[in-house]
């Protein structure tokens, strides 16, 4: 006796197998990893989400509560196990999973803790994905971005740390708001460590070319009486703010990592600041994870574009690279 689905549905395919072509993976399902998801899903940049986690009710929770939005979604499969066959053939693995700061403490301070949970992780998502490009978002995330390396034994192209990414639009929210315009037309870099070593690249922040620091040369310095400097601090600042306040920070990371997603899957060769190894640019000498604006396209982090700074924030890069690499070499069987 044939099946409604057989009277239904006459096939005109013996091929009833279909693969993914472009499966996105999220590790951690709290906060942070379905901001992620969930930005994934309504930028429709997937046809396969994979969601991963030990926490079993509630991963299977998560999946259940997006699988019933399928209607006002374009992405046909959601699945989630806490065993990573589930991730295979994935295109981007975005790991977001381990602990996060607790109010007050420093994304450095995470390090080992965090360290401890990718040495479970990545091994994993490289068996089940070993043509994947990761996009780490777990903090300490520079430091987090070379252990990745490290233990993935990918080449340096397809890891990613998300990086200044929100940082720099942090900073350039604070700018659009200073200036009474839209993020998008407020143009800036945060470089550097993701966290409290950033580098804001005033020599080039600008809006339609037109260089602030033309227009005032004390523009983020001591001197400068309209307290631009603030708009920085306040970046560094912010993170700690909405952890006080909510416990938290979630959204903003998730559109800036669907963002770094969407370049990816549709070989945009769009500009991000996002953590690549950064050993031999800007004099720097130890394999550390830094951003600088990157290329992002089809097949990962193509190229670095060359900014030229000026000595003073140069200096500071050199800064955050030392603070990192005085963390790093410490860290064991990596
Ligand atoms: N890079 C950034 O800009 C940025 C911004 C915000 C938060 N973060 C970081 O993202 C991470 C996640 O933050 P959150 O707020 O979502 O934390 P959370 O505690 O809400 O979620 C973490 C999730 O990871 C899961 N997890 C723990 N060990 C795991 C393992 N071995 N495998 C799979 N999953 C595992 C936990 O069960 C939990 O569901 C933190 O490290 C946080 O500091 C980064």
């Amino acid at each position: 006796m044939a099946s409604v689905q057989e009277k239904l549905i006459t096939s005109v395919t013996e091929d009833k197998t279909s693969t993914p072509l472009n499966k996105i993976t999220v590790v951690g399902v709290g906060q942070v990893g379905m901001a992620c998801a969930v930005s994934i899903l309504l930028k429709e940049l997937a046809d396969e989400l994979a969601l991963v986690d030990i926490l079993e009710d509630k991963l299977k929770g998560e999946m259940m509560d997006l699988q019933h939005g399928s209607l006002f979604l374009k992405t046909p499969k959601i699945v989630a196990d806490k065993d990573y066959a589930v991730t295979a053939n994935s295109r981007i693995v975005v790991i977001t999973g381990g602990v996060r700061q607790q109010e007050g403490e420093s994304r450095l301070n995470l390090v080992q803790r965090n360290v401890n949970v990718f040495k479970f992780i990545v091994p994993q998502v490289v068996k089940h994905s070993p043509n994947c490009t990761i996009i780490v978002v777990s903090n300490p995330v520079d430091i987090m971005s070379y252990v990745t390396w490290k233990l993935s034994g990918f080449p340096q192209h397809r890891i990613i740390g998300s990086g200044t990414n929100l940082d720099s639009a942090r900073f350039r929210y604070l700018m659009s708001e200073k200036l009474g315009l839209h993020a998008s037309s407020c143009h800036g870099y945060v470089l550097g460590e993701h966290g409290d070593s950033s580098v804001p690249v005033w020599s080039g922040v600008n809006v339609a070319g037109v260089g602030l620091q033309c227009l005032d040369p004390a523009i983020g310095t001591e001197k400068d009486t309209e307290g631009w400097k603030d708009v920085h601090k306040k970046v560094v600042d912010s993170a700690y703010e909405v952890i006080k306040l909510k416990g938290y920070t979630n959204w903003a990371i998730g559109f800036s990592v669907a963002e770094l997603a969407e370049s990816i899957v549709k070989n945009l060769s769009r500009v991000h600041p996002v953590s690549t190894m950064v050993k031999g640019m800007y004099g720097i000498n130890n394999e550390v994870f830094l951003s600088l604006p990157c290329v992002l396209s089809g097949k990962g982090l193509v190229s670095v574009i060359n900014q030229k700074l000026q000595d003073t924030e140069v200096c500071q890069l050199q800064k955050s690279a030392d603070t990192l690499w005085n963390i790093q070499k410490d860290l064991k069987e990596l």
